[in-house]
């Protein structure tokens, strides 16, 4: 049997072993380094969508057989990532109207006057320059920020709690601990927003949660969730996806021509780099048969969304980074009922973030070969620790 997380070779790849398991054992079991315990890898697109799209796949981490993590803390009230319908869509109907097409596109022009104003500062240094603190970061912690309404002074706070709970090394009282630190802190800003309501997404839910039937405590959870997954995904995903365009020169290229392809040229790099390397994890809560496989109630599942993103049944010469495929598809943002929230928010950040970036520094370049590029083989999200540029 094989264990996962399983290695990569390399670095802008997943796994090689993805590729054996989707040709020769696509549903596979397999036993989790985290606690020994065993679950079913499923590597295919098809049959990703098909667990990710059915009901009987639970989220809810306390659902028997649930693929927990020793290391794991059950999540709080609110984070209903981790919750089932009903439950699951109470709480998600009430950012429906915060994340929608329209808002996301509102803030354009706001995005784009944080990134000129991160990228001038970042032109006006010497390089080397780490891009990950000159933009990668900044950019998603003040957007996250501002939207919620949260004092983007408090912006180290937030990257030191968040680095902590996203690192796999950390002991588990202490992310608990970090966890809880956060979750005070939004807590009391949610008190202040009830007292003095303002114009933003905390004020907002903090007025309407009683009509909602959401509780207090629920609110401080979904702000909780909204600032770790809106925050070092994006960073780890204009990090790494920087990584492989400047790998991939002839593809940069042709970005850099004209940005009327943008749009599909990022979805192409949200799918080659799939930040959410350890997938999206589920318990069956039926006997459900899967792509020839039956999947029995009470065993947990790991779907690969970076597997299903290389799936050459769905994708042609997989592992290219073909910035005029369409790659609508890809899974990066999951599937069906959890699928990702903030995707629109965060395509249009990776959208302006990498337009302005290479047209404003055209000759920007790695300052280190790329196998001294720190990787983040240890997180939950993949991505880079830094990434040293010049131009
Ligand atoms: C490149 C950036 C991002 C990636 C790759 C990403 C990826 C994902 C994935 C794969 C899921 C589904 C997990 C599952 O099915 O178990 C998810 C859910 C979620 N994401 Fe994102 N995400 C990103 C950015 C954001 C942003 C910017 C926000 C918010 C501001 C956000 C908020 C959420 C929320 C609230 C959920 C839970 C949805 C639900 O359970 O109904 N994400 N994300």
């Amino acid at each position: 049997m094989d264990s996962y997380p399983m290695s990569r070779t390399c670095p802008l790849d997943p796994p090689s072993d993805y590729g054996r398991l989707r040709a020769d054992h696509p549903i596979t079991r397999v036993r989790l380094d985290f606690d020994g315990s065993d679950v079913w890898l499923v590597t295919r697109h098809e049959d990703a969508r098909a667990v990710l799209g059915d009901a009987n796949f639970s989220s809810d981490f306390s659902t028997p057989g649930f693929p927990a993590r020793l290391t794991s803390q059950p999540p709080g009230p609110g984070t209903f990532i981790r919750m089932d319908p009903p439950d699951h869509t109470r709480l998600r109907r009430l950012l429906v109207p915060e994340f929608t097409r329209r808002r996301m596109e509102a803030l354009r022009p706001a995005i784009q006057r944080i990134v000129d104003g991160l990228i001038d500062a970042m032109a006006g240094r010497t390089p080397p320059v780490d891009l990950v603190e000159a933009l990668a970061l900044p950019l998603p912690s003040q957007v996250i920020t501002e939207l919620l309404g949260v004092p983007y002074d408090d912006r180290d706070f937030f990257h030191e709690t968040t680095r902590l709970m996203g690192d796999q090394n950390v002991d588990p009282e202490r992310r608990l601990k970090v966890r809880n630190d956060l979750r005070d802190y939004l807590d009391r800003l949610v008190a202040v927003k009830e007292e003095q309501p303002a114009d933003d997404l905390l004020s907002r839910l903090a007025q309407g949660r009683q009509e909602a039937g959401v509780s207090r405590e629920e609110i401080v959870g979904i702000a909780t969730l909204l600032m770790v997954a809106g925050y070092e995904t994006v960073a780890n995903q204009i990090a790494v996806g920087t990584v492989a365009l400047l790998q991939n020169p002839g593809e940069l290229a042709g970005l850099k021509s004209g940005p009327e392809r943008l749009a599909a040229a990022v979805e192409e790099v949200v799918r080659h780099q799939t930040v959410i390397d350890y997938g999206a994890r589920r318990a069956a809560t039926a006997d459900v048969e899967v792509g020839g496989q039956l999947i029995r109630a009470g065993e947990g599942v790991v779907v690969v969304l970076a597997s299903a993103n290389r799936d050459e049944e769905r994708f042609g010469d997989p592992d290219r980074l073909d910035l005029c495929r369409d790659a609508s598809d890809h899974l990066s943002f999951g599937y069906g009922v959890h699928q990702c929230m903030g995707q629109l928010l965060a395509r249009v950040q990776l959208q302006v973030v990498w337009e302005t970036l290479f047209r404003r520094i055209p000759d920007l370049r790695l300052a280190v070969p790329v196998e001294k590029v720190p990787f983040r083989y240890d997180m939950f999200v993949y991505g880079v620790h830094e990434l040293p540029v010049t131009w």
